[in-house]
């Protein structure tokens, strides 16, 4: 496998392929979730054909000045003993001054409908920073693909939304979330778990859940309202907020473009899914389920 470090040893490593690569961007501290992205881009590849490379770089451009940008962990011995045992063929893990030379001033910035919503709402500037950086690695890289996992629901979408309009020539693929066994959503933050916390965790999965198996009986039952999905999203929040939780949002969205279900929705419900994020002690998860 190829460690890059540089700009010079990607683009050597870029031109020296018959096909254009693969590409799973992420910020390190890999875990299973990242591994099983790996594996879906491999498996986009006919025949093996086109390279994976992997990408590791904390964006400073998305945290927020409160944020754990300087804390986030940086585990690259471990990260590239992981992507090896996963066959993936490159890793291009840059410098902060090799992405950033010179402080960013042009960014992508989305539209604040979708950029102040739901994440966006409580991390102002994170898609800037994000879109920002994708955009960047996707001009370097070149891939003709790349794999996001369906847990940054919102993200996903955003990235989706920036290709289609930008014309980008590159497939977006989204992965299933990988869960641990009590359907906690993989994450690096869940590292900052103490053991007690950890066991609550899978709290805001249930949550979820329960808003899902709940949304399926009131369909069937062709009761399914408007207000029903608000007093389900009342109800998650309140179930979080008991169990000691600082809930951000639970929202009940369309799966198409994560805008709110109306009561002109009511008489053919479109795709749904519920999207959380709440603060358990000093962690902040995300997570989401898509419903029906
Ligand atoms: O999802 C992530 O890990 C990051 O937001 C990404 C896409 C690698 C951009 O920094």
């Amino acid at each position: 496998m190829h460690v890059l470090t540089s700009l010079a040893e990607l683009q050597s490593w870029r031109s020296s392929l018959a096909h254009a690569p693969i590409f799973v961007p992420t910020m390190g501290n890999l875990h299973q979730g990242h591994l099983a992205l790996v594996h879906q881009a491999k498996s986009l590849s006919s025949n093996n054909e086109a390279h994976v490379v992997v990408s590791i770089f904390v964006n400073r451009l998305q945290f927020l000045p409160n944020e754990d940008f300087n804390t986030y962990p940086r585990t690259m011995a471990q990260d590239v003993q992981l992507l090896t045992g996963a066959g993936c063929d490159a890793i291009f893990a840059p410098s902060e001054l090799d992405l950033y030379p010179e402080p960013q001033t042009f960014h992508v910035v989305p539209p604040p409908a979708l950029a102040n919503d739901l994440e966006g709402e409580f991390r102002p500037g994170f898609f800037t920073g994000v879109c920002t950086v994708v955009h960047k690695l996707f001009n370097l890289v070149q891939p003709q693909a790349a794999v996001f996992g369906k847990k940054d629901y919102q993200q996903l979408m955003l990235i989706r939304r920036m290709v289609a309009q930008m014309a980008l020539p590159i497939a977006i693929v989204g992965a299933e979330t990988w869960r641990d066994h009590d359907g906690l959503a993989l994450s690096s933050r869940n590292g900052y778990l103490s053991p007690q916390e950890r066991t609550q965790a899978s709290q805001l999965f249930a949550a979820l859940q329960h808003i899902k198996t709940n949304v399926n009986a009131l369909l069937q039952n062709l009761q399914l309202t408007h207000a029903n999905l608000l007093d389900l999203q009342s109800q998650a929040m309140h179930a979080l907020t008991v169990s000691g939780w600082q809930p951000d949002y639970v929202q009940i969205r369309k799966k198409q473009d994560l805008s709110l279900p109306s009561q002109q929705d009511e008489a053919d419900m479109p795709p749904l899914v519920a999207l959380a994020a709440a603060r358990l002690g000093n962690t902040r998860l995300i997570d989401n389920l898509e419903l029906n």
